[in-house]
């Protein structure tokens, strides 16, 4: 066959090159940004910057990883959104200047669509057994959460999404409130694997189907700790963990909650997870637990490609390369651009 796709994904804070050769990824190179550490988030015109500086170099490192030369390349994949669009303009105007001068064609990737086709990246020699359609994806990143009917790899519904925050933001922000260094996710993680998860109870919400919300739950958190700091003003760094443990295990009872509603309506019982938040050990853990008390057939993707890579582009750009739906010059990035609108787009 000899299809050889170099992908790019630049939609937030991350700049990543990968490249897949027949399905089989040879390399996933990311470039994390930590200029915006000390301003405890993404700022927008300093990770387009950013990417302007590390696109290049990322790209070489991955062909050279890859051992592919740029003439073997057969299409260049890069995300037109959702995400800053600052960010996505790096990536983008990289894509079309790399098609003009190599005459290979452009696809253009969901970032959503990427994280959940996430759980078909396979590397050289790895062997576990991809999911089969079709299956519902909960899908947790810093901008959204989802449950979606995978039908297929370009046949997707989204039958759940927050109303508010995202889990991800969830997690920032509440980190924020303890004065954790930004994404807190991945620090409230690590504090509450010492905590008791039952140590603090907030409110939880009441929200019709299998929609999500996520904004009463920071209130809560926030208000409890105002009036427990105003007590004490060492009560953060005396409670870390157990603060992290009961607001991790408040997030992902919400989460599940509402997945397994949406197995109970579907039926389908065969369940992946995709966006940076599948990075979280409770929600792993959980996932994996009730799929053997539930007999669910659960793929948990390896957490290097939970958060934004750009294998999950490349993957993304494989499954589309058959359908030779190639991108127009003429595009541009879009900030805002759901699952439903992509596929509409591309007449998938
Ligand atoms: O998918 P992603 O890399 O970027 C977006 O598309 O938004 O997700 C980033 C989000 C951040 O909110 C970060 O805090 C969260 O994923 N995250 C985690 C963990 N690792 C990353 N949240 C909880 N636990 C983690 N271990
Ligand atoms: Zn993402």
């Amino acid at each position: 066959m000899n299809i050889s796709i170099l992908a790019i994904e630049t939609s937030c804070d991350d700049t990543s090159a990968a490249v897949i050769k027949d399905g089989i990824v040879l390399s996933n190179v990311i470039a994390n940004q930590s200029v915006h550490e000390e301003y405890g988030g993404v700022v927008p015109e300093l990770a387009s910057r950013s990417h302007q500086q590390n696109i290049v170099p990322v790209v070489h490192k991955a062909l050279a990883v890859a051992n592919v030369s740029v003439s073997d390349i057969s299409a260049i994949a890069y995300t037109r959104g959702p995400g800053l669009l600052g960010s996505l303009l790096v990536g983008a105007s990289f894509a079309k200047g790399f098609s003009l001068a190599q005459s290979c064609p452009m696809i253009e990737v969901n970032h959503l669509h990427a994280h959940v086709l996430a759980n078909f990246i396979r590397m050289q020699n790895e062997t576990e057994p991809l999911p089969s359609f079709p299956f519902l994806c909960l899908l947790v990143s810093g901008g959204h959460t989802q449950i979606i009917v995978a039908h297929d790899f370009n046949k997707m519904n989204i039958i759940g999404s927050t109303i508010d925050d995202a889990a991800g933001e969830a997690f920032d922000k509440c980190a924020k409130v303890m004065g954790l260094p930004y994404p807190g996710g991945p620090h409230i993680d690590r504090y509450a694997q010492n905590g008791n998860p039952q140590a603090f109870t907030f409110g939880k919400p009441n929200i019709p189907d299998l929609n999500f919300s996520f904004s009463g739950l920071k209130t809560s958190f926030l208000y409890t700790l105002r009036k427990l700091v105003a007590e004490n003003p060492e009560f953060i760094s005396q409670n870390i963990h157990d603060l992290c443990a009961s607001i991790q295990y408040s997030i992902v009872d919400i989460l599940m909650h509402k997945l397994l509603q949406a197995v109970e309506q579907t039926g389908i019982t065969e369940i992946v997870i995709g966006g940076g938040v599948a990075a979280n050990s409770e929600l792993r853990n959980t996932i994996q637990q009730q799929g053997k008390v539930r007999g669910w057939k659960t793929h948990i993707p390896p957490i290097a490609y939970t958060t934004d890579n750009a294998a999950m582009v490349a993957v993304a750009a494989y499954y589309t390369y058959f359908t030779e739906k190639f991108a127009s010059h003429s595009i541009s990035p879009k900030a805002r651009y759901s699952l439903h609108e992509y596929f509409e787009f591309q007449h998938l």
